[in-house]
């Protein structure tokens, strides 16, 4: 990702800054659209990954629909252009101003997350006169494998309705004329790397799908989720496998004539294409430990202080100009007032030196948009590679 080019480049521009590398976002989408294709799977792009509007620029000109999370979302997703009747509201807490502002902005469809928000949306749309499509995000109870944070799909989960209420959310549906049915809602988690657990998710939908179908429901769409993960280790894999990823749903998923199969990827679309670029502030040598304390920090990326996330670190002034041969371990901290301001510890480096510039990669998903304004620090800049 880094030539040296664009090292010399950095060298002028202030940090920290979020580097967007917007060939290979594009190299990604379309891997992505043409690895659908085949299959007509409808992609919907969840902009909580990252609402960056000169990304979503590029991921509507693609075709993809817009999965949001909140009116604030909504509005993006409409301001940058996206045809409305490919917007979904999703959220286990919309709030009444919420849903009153998606439903006079007529979008596709709202995934409902319980009982009580189907009444409530039935409410609001009758208010507006008008008849609101819905699908039902289903608890279907299959663990993703992935980090206990990041992991939805479980019976202690908050999200989503679980089986035994079923029968009860049927005949709600029954009995709201302004609701429209239109499919059956999933997602498991995120940073889902082991492709298997969506064979089990397929098994499981199937049987919800059986289930609605024996009750007279019509579905029109099976909305799978998202979560497919990237490599964080080898940020180089830029794309991930969406071929063996779309590969399964064909195969596992039972799909009638006339279904549409919807996904709602985040971070596998955008979570390479960016790096936090940052610079050492001070290098601090201790007796046990040495330190490099970056200009950038949790506030900047919180996904390691929040996760014990992994991403990449690469000293780029001294992997450029080979400056050092010498290696040290080093934690690689943030300026922020807590000690989980820490990007990693003991991390292998060339000998690093104040001034030098570091990326902290894959950091395209998850990391602007989580950026805080705590400390009072001043809000994080973005830089596209077809501007510098
Ligand atoms: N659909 C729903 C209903 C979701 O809750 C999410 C993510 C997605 C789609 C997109 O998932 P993706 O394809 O990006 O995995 N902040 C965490 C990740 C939280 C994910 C929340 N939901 C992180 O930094 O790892």
């Amino acid at each position: 990702m880094f030539a040296d080019k664009d090292i010399s480049k950095f060298n002028n521009i202030e940090t920290p800054f979020y580097y967007y590398d917007t060939d290979l976002l594009q190299k990604t989408l379309h891997t992505c659209a043409d690895a659908a294709a085949p299959y007509h799977f409808h992609i919907h792009y969840a902009l909580k990954a990252n609402f960056n509007s000169v990304l979503l620029n590029q991921i509507k000109e693609i075709g993809f629909g817009a999965d949001c999370v909140s009116a604030g979302e909504v509005r993006r997703a409409v301001e940058v252009g996206f045809d409305h009747k490919k917007i979904v509201f999703a959220g286990v807490g919309k709030s009444d101003k919420e849903i009153n502002e998606a439903l006079d902005l007529d979008i596709f469809c709202f995934n409902v997350e319980s009982i009580q928000e189907l009444e409530v949306l039935n409410e609001l749309a009758a208010a507006k006169g008008k008849v609101a499509q819905v699908a039902i995000r289903i608890n279907p109870n299959v663990d993703a494998h992935t980090h206990h944070n990041i992991t939805t799909g479980l019976d202690e989960n908050k999200f989503g309705i679980n089986s035994w209420d079923l029968p009860e959310c049927a005949e709600t549906l029954k009995a709201s004329p302004n609701l429209k049915f239109i499919g059956i809602h999933f997602h498991i988690g995120s940073q889902i790397t082991n492709l298997d657990v969506y064979k089990n998710l397929c098994v499981r939908v199937n049987e919800f799908a059986a289930w609605f179908e024996d009750k007279g429901f019509n579905l029109k769409v099976l909305n799978v989720g998202g979560g497919l993960g990237i490599d964080y280790y080898n940020p180089d894999h830029q794309i991930p496998d969406f071929e063996s990823y779309f590969k399964i749903f064909n195969e596992f998923l039972t799909v009638k004539p006339g279904q549409e199969v919807h996904f709602e990827l985040g971070r596998a679309l955008v979570g390479q294409s960016a790096s936090l670029i940052t610079r050492a502030l001070y290098i601090k040598k201790g007796k046990k430990k040495n330190f490099v304390v970056l200009d950038a920090g949790m506030t900047e990326l919180m996904r390691p202080a929040l996760y014990q996330a992994y991403h990449k670190i690469e000293n780029l002034s001294q992997i450029s100009n080979l400056k050092s041969q010498t290696s040290v371990k080093y934690d690689i901290v943030g300026p922020i007032c807590e000690s989980t301001d820490c990007f990693g510890k003991e991390v292998e480096q060339p000998e690093s030196f104040r001034g030098d510039i570091f990326a902290i990669r894959s950091a395209g998903a998850y990391g602007e948009v989580m950026a805080s304004k705590y400390n009072l620090r001043d809000a994080i800049r973005s830089v596209y590679s077809n501007e510098i």
